[in-house]
């Protein structure tokens, strides 16, 4: 099974060509990323309007080098997905509408993937890892712990109420002037720092419910950085650590909780999963690492490109599905908003719009 998938609901502009073969083996044939990062980075985040228009611009080019690479035809695709939401919706509508186009054009099938689900079963193309496990996504849009039990089966058991985790992180790197994305800049400034000198809130600490908050504690950064200010070098290294400590140690109550409810729910995880941006900050790998050590259980990160926002998750998830044989039709919606597990309702309290409800 040969399936092209195209992933444009944010700031990457991306197209992969994957195989499936009957025994659930993946081989990603291309996977071809533009990120977006050059023409946001003076906005100091993403810019809807601008990225919808990149990928207008960008995507006819992406997947005609993802089909090449693949050296694979049209004729040859077993189907064309694309994810159709959660996402900003300018972007979701190029990306849906030109895999509907090939579709339509090479009579294929198409399948509207949710891009969570994406993300939820990148570790099946990655290893033989087997259901149920545990998810924990965090990027600039989302923030969630996700019981994976099966393809189309997926039961969220926290989220954040307020800013996802990555954004979070962007927003602390631009009060301090830092460049986007302010992930990395964080977790670099940081490491010189020190994680004791402001006593950050924890927020949620000890809630029975996994849920996360992060916009109080981005709050209580910004008012410190206006007391000390004008802020000098070693200020800002101790307002990043500190606040990455504080992240940290949220993270891990978080998720201890989290897999105790997955625990009462559906059993020992197969694995603990990472996924998105914020995976990539080593400081909160090692916490994941004991999280994971006292559930035990093990702890899966995926590869860096395949953690963040690509082409080759999208189609993989279309083939997980496609092999159950769910596909859509060609009046499949793009959606801003799409939750993973539909009967669930958002957390009372939450405000964010990138928040991925
Ligand atoms: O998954 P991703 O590439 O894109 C989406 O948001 O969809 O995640 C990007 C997010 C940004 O908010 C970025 O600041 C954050 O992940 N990030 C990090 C690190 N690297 C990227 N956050 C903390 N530490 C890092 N090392
Ligand atoms: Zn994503």
């Amino acid at each position: 099974m040969l399936v092209l998938g195209i992933e444009t609901t944010c700031d990457e502009t991306a197209a992969a060509v994957v195989e499936r073969q009957p025994d659930g083996q993946a081989k990603i044939l291309s996977n071809v990323v533009r990120s977006q990062t050059d023409e946001h980075a003076r906005f100091g985040g993403v810019v809807p309007e601008i990225a919808a228009r990149a990928h207008v611009d960008l995507l006819d080019g992406i997947v005609a080098s993802a089909m090449k690479e693949a050296g694979v035809g049209y004729g040859q695709l077993s189907a064309v997905a694309a994810a159709a939401g959660p996402g900003l919706i300018g972007g979701v509508i190029v990306g849906l509408t030109t895999a509907k186009a090939i579709a339509m054009v090479h009579d294929t099938p198409l399948i509207a993937v949710n891009h969570l689900e994406a993300h939820a079963l990148t570790p099946r193309l990655t290893c033989a890892l087997a259901f149920p496990y545990c998810l924990f996504l965090a990027s600039g849009g989302h923030t969630q712990i996700v019981a994976v039990v099966g393809v189309g089966e997926y039961v969220r058991l926290g989220t954040t109420v307020d800013d996802a985790m990555g954004e979070a992180f962007d927003k602390v790197a631009k009060m301090l002037s830092l460049p986007y994305p302010g992930g990395p800049q964080v977790e670099r400034v940081a490491a010189g720092g020190d994680p004791t000198r402001f006593a950050f809130p924890r927020p949620m600490l000890g809630r029975p419910d996994a849920n996360f908050s992060l916009s109080g504690l981005k709050t209580a950064v910004r008012n410190e950085a206006s007391r000390l200010e004008p802020l000098e070098p070693q200020d800002i290294s101790d307002l990043c650590a500190s606040f990455q400590a504080a992240v940290l140690e949220a993270t891990a109550d978080r998720l201890t909780v989290g897999l105790k409810l997955f625990q009462e729910r559906f059993g020992t995880p197969r694995a603990l999963v990472a996924a998105g941006g914020v995976a990539a900050n080593h400081a909160i790998r090692s916490a994941l690492q004991d999280v994971a050590a006292k559930a035990q259980t093990t702890l899966i990160i995926p590869p860096p490109a395949l953690c963040t926002d690509n082409g080759a998750m999208i189609a993989w998830a279309g083939a997980e599905r496609m092999a159950l044989g769910l596909i859509d039709t060609l009046e499949a919606p793009p959606r801003a908003r799409w939750l993973l597990d539909a009967n669930a309702k958002a957390p009372a309290g939450h405000a964010n719009s990138r928040a991925g409800y």
